[in-house]
């Protein structure tokens, strides 16, 4: 006999509740005109379930809790520092390691060491804190996905693969490639991949970073779906990507399983000098970067966490079980499911509403006011660009994102959440486009307002 369970359970039991905002239906739409219909103004305690990102906001275990208590907060020299360190330098094998409050102060305190304007940062995908940081020294970033990455329906095992055959040389002072592919879609980077472009950064002698947030949930991508990794530990796999780069930056509030922390890790002496240098002036003193003893402890236990086999196994079912049933509903997503989000079609399911009404932004307003959940647009809101005059190019995509906490929401919620989109796409005449009454000059999608058109 052997049972062959189809239910993917949570490999974890709750220890620790926290209710979840209960609100009416009059309640949200009175939060929605405070909000100027943007979900981001909104409170936690009017949300029922929060997929606005997966950063941070998961669930620490109690080995990590137990953990916290032994931080110790010295200023030079802490014990927590050199426990962090040596789980980072088990993973990635990098010399030195420079811990930093989260990823985007790693992604500038080292391209602000390393970067000179005129010069240029190929990746698959840079994310937008990682493209800001590179952007203000005045370098420039390009994009270089696989044709294949660009094709939202499209079930092709690594989308987050980039065009190995347009990383140029010139001008190029360091190539990164983010691990799974965040802005499209979560997709993952397959091995091979990653060794061709390292290939192509040695033969040419360029420095080659990773921008490893989801770094262990792409490790268990090339397990499952590549050929030859079967028998391999995901900490294996790991190893053996980084083994190919000469540095990382990573923001640990993903698959650290922490609610803050990030660091910068390499090789290279001189690089690691003048980053901690600059990270003394703005971010604190190398052994604890802009963290406190505490958080370098549950991050020590949380690294280790995020690479366990069974953990993982369920953390990529966990999410495909939202996009199964999304597509039971005929809901059009992201193919194949990446690993931290299901990122629906806003575009495709309101046909009526042109991207300059934003199809994603109304549809994540619509969807709070009727069931609670918070969802963050990926669409024109963030990514629309001006031209130099003064017309706009829209997103790629009109996306809606619905980012998964690690460990947080039980397949009950999950179920919840299908069942929500799926009426949301059945009553999409209820759901109009939106104008700005509001609208900043930069990163305009925190603080934007709208109405209904
Ligand atoms: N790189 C990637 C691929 C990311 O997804 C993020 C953050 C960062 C860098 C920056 O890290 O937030 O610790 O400063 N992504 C979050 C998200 C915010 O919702 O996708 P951070």
């Amino acid at each position: 006999m052997s049972f062959q369970p189809k239910t993917a359970i949570e490999p974890f039991r709750i220890k620790s509740v926290e209710p979840l905002g209960i609100t009416t239906l009059e309640q949200r739409r009175a939060a929605l005109v405070r909000a100027g219909l943007n979900t981001f103004q909104i409170r936690a305690d009017e949300i029922l379930i929060d997929l606005l990102t997966d950063s941070g906001t998961g669930a620490m275990s109690a080995a990590q809790w137990g953990a916290m208590l032994l931080g110790d907060e010295t200023y030079a020299g802490s014990r927590s520092f050199f426990k962090f360190q040596a789980q980072v330098q088990k993973i990635t094998g990098f010399r030195h390691v420079l811990p930093t409050h989260q990823g985007r102060s790693a992604e500038h305190i080292l391209f602000s060491s390393i970067l000179k304007p005129g010069q240029v940062v190929p990746s698959n995908t840079h994310f937008d804190t990682t493209r800001a940081n590179i952007e203000l020294l005045g370098v420039e970033t390009r994009d270089l996905l696989v044709a294949e990455g660009k094709e939202p329906m499209l079930e092709r095992p690594f989308k987050g693969n980039m065009d190995v055959e347009q990383v140029g040389r010139d001008q190029v002072p360091v190539v990164m490639i983010t691990v799974t592919n965040n802005a499209g879609g979560g997709q993952p980077v397959s091995m091979a991949n990653i060794r061709d472009v390292s290939r192509i950064c040695r033969r040419h002698g360029i420095p080659f970073f990773i921008d490893a947030c989801r770094y262990a949930e792409n490790a268990m991508f090339i397990k499952l779906r590549e050929a030859g990794y079967a028998g391999r530990t995901p900490l294996e796999i790991a190893q053996e990507m980084f083994s190919y780069a000469d540095g990382c930056t990573m923001s640990a509030k993903k698959d650290g399983l922490s609610n803050i922390g990030g660091f910068i890790a390499l090789n290279d002496d001189a690089w690691a000098e003048r980053c901690r240098n600059r990270m003394i002036a703005i971010e604190g003193f190398p052994t604890y970067g802009g963290l406190a003893g505490y958080d370098m402890e549950a991050l020590a236990v949380g690294l280790e966490e995020g690479l366990d086999e069974q953990y993982l196994r369920y953390r990529l079912g966990h999410t495909a079980h939202l996009g199964n049933r999304l597509l039971d509903a005929g809901i059009p997503i992201v193919r194949p499911t990446g690993g931290h989000a299901i990122f629906i079609d806003a575009g495709a399911v309101l046909d009526h509403i042109p991207w300059h009404q934003f199809p994603g932004t109304a549809m994540s307003a619509y969807l709070y006011e009727i069931s609670g959940i918070r969802a963050g647009e990926m669409g024109s809101l963030i990514f629309a660009r001006k031209n130099a005059d003064g017309t706009t190019i829209p997103a790629a995509h009109e996306l809606l994102r619905l980012a998964i906490p690690r460990r947080m929401y039980t397949l009950s919620h999950l179920d919840y959440v299908a069942e929500a989109v799926a009426y949301a796409a059945e009553h999409k005449r209820e759901i109009r486009g939106l104008r700005f009454t509001y609208e900043a000059p930069v990163l305009r999608h925190f603080t934007a307002r709208f109405e209904w058109v």
